[in-house]
Formats: C-alpha cells, sequence, structure tokens
C-alpha cells in the first residue's frame, strides 16, 4: 500500500525530494498528502502532484493528513523543532543532512526517536548506495590492501549566490539558534558520512577520552587533534571505552 508523506520545506533541495515522491506515486509505493512550507508552493512544483493539503503548521497538516512519513528539507536550525513535532504525531521521519545543528540536539533527536519507537533516515544519498557496501567488501577481503586512512575530496564552487539564496545560509548562529552551515557541516558532511560508514561505524561509540587512547600521537604539525579515531575498531564489550585504531607503522 502507498504511504502516505508529507514534505517539509519544498522550494529549495525538497524540490527534488517532490520529483522523487511523484515516481513513488506512479509505481504505488508513496502518496504524498501534505506540503508544509512558509511559501506556498507555486503552479510549477503543484503540477503532477494531484490534490495535496498545504499548511505553514506541520502539526496542523499531520493532523489532517494522517502521514506516517515526514521528509524535513528546511534550513538545519529547524529539523529538531519540526522533527519533534512530527514524532509527536506518530509520523516516522526522513531528516535531510545535517540531521541536527549540534551534537547536543543530533542527542536530544535519538532520544525523542528512542522514546516514539520511529525510524528515522538522514538524507546521506551514498548511504543509500550499492558503492559504499561494494567497497567495504574489498576493504574486507584485503583486496585494496591495509587501509590506514579515507579521505575525501570535493571542488563543488559556492558563489556568493549560494549563499544568498537564503537567509541561514553560511550562517554559525541566527536568531540564537545553532545553524552551523559550513563546508565540513554540510556539503562536505557527505564525506563525513561516506567515511564513517567505509570504516565500518554503525552506533555512535561512547567518547574517547585521551587518557583511554592508545593510538600513538603525531606530532602537532601533522595532526592538531590528539585522537581521531574511527569508530570501526573500538571495542563495544569493553567497560570503558577504548580506542583500538591500528597503530601506524614506524616511520622509515
Ligand atoms: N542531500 C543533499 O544533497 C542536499 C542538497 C541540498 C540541501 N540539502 C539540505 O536540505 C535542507 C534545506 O536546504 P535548501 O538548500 O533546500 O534550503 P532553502 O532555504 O533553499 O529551502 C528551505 C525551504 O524550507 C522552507 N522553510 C523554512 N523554514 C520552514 C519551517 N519552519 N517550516 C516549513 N518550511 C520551512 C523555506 O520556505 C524553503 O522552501 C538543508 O538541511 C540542506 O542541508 C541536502
Amino acid at each position: 500500500m502507498a504511504v502516505p508523506v508529507v514534505v517539509a520545506g519544498v522550494n529549495g533541495h525538497g524540490r527534488s525530494h517532490l520529483a522523487e515522491l511523484r515516481r513513488l506515486g506512479e509505481q504505488g509505493r508513496a502518496r504524498l498528502v501534505g506540503i508544509c512550507d512558509l511559501v506556498p508552493p507555486d503552479q510549477e512544483l503543484s503540477t503532477g502532484l494531484g490534490a495535496v493539503e498545504y499548511d505553514r503548521d506541520l502539526g496542523a497538516l499531520l493532523k489532517r493528513t494522517g502521514a506516517e512519513v515526514t521528509l524535513v528539507a528546511t534550513p538545519i536550525h529547524t529539523h529538531l523543532p519540526l522533527a519533534r513535532t512530527a514524532l509527536e504525531h506518530g509520523s516516522h521521519l526522513f531528516l535531510e543532512k545535517p540531521p541536527t545543528a549540534s551534537l547536543a540536539e543530533f542527542e536530544e533527536l535519538r532520544a525523542a526517536l528512542r522514546a516514539h519507537g520511529a525510524a528515522c533516515q538522514v538524507g546521506f544519498q551514498s548511504l543509500g548506495s550499492s558503492a559504499v557496501p561494494a567497497a567495504r567488501e574489498l576493504i574486507a577481503e584485503g583486496t585494496i590492501g591495509d587501509v590506514r586512512g579515507i579521505s575525501g575530496k570535493g571542488r563543488w564552487v559556492r558563489t556568493t549566490a549560494y549563499y544568498k539564496r537564503s537567509v541561514w545560509a553560511g550562517r554559525r548562529r541566527m536568531d540564537g539558534h545553532d545553524v552551523v552551515d559550513g563546508a565540513l557541516t554540510n556539503p562536505f558532511a557527505h564525506m563525513v558520512a561516506t567515511a564513517l560508514a567505509l570504516a565500518g561505524a554503525g552506533e555512535l561509540p561512547p567518547p574517547i577520552s585521551r587518557s583511554s587512547c592508545s593510538a600513538p600521537t603525531r606530532s602537532r604539525a601533522t595532526t592538531p587533534r590528539a585522537c581521531a579515531c574511527a569508530p570501526r575498531r573500538v571495542s563495544r564489550s569493553a567497560s570503558r571505552p577504548r580506542c583500538a585504531r591500528p597503530r601506524t607503522r614506524p616511520r622509515s
């Protein structure tokens, strides 16, 4: 049966989600039942979507439509409040990346998801690609040798127009709220998430303190942080968080 979905935030990246929902609608897998945005969708956006409810208020929209999934493609600092509203109305979530503006907000989100027993997918496209499991298999088989680090490169051009498209773009804080829209937290978040997936990260491990980390500390000139261990090899059975980053080979 087609899953009823509402989308919050449709005038930016949300457009691509509407396009995908049109496709899933044709396949009978999902049904767009409502749009929430501060700005009503224009004629072009509404074309081919059928009779869809619109509201500026996500809670009111969810109450009217009974949507089972809420897709949030709004500015970063609005993700957590909208996610809370969706969960309170018994909806599952698709949250655009980055899911929240800070780790503290992320923990709040995780607690709310647990309390409501809801599922949440974050919009990291690569995690839906078969390339990541294929690369992990190559790593596991040793086909590409000993993996000593994972890095990413991006060459997206962000012009002034990009940062002028919306008031929140490129801001660290706005109206007293964290936004944290930076290169690493937004576009490069795709790479961080992909790197973590390649490293085998699943559940967030407990924080690793400097004192419990056995990885060798390289000089500050090359590695500014004492330890940047990927969670892959962190022992979960140990009562004390233990870092087991593979030791770097002695330099010749
Ligand atoms: N996965 C990807 O590749 C990708 C690409 C681009 C953007 N994004 C993410 O999508 C999100 C939105 O980015 P964008 O560039 O589309 O932003 P945008 O500012 O261009 O569009 C945001 C939309 O949300 C609406 N909106 C703002 N506050 C709202 C609220 N409280 N309730 C309902 N609607 C509200 C705005 O009117 C607008 O239509 C961000 O989290 C961004 O990081 C993801």
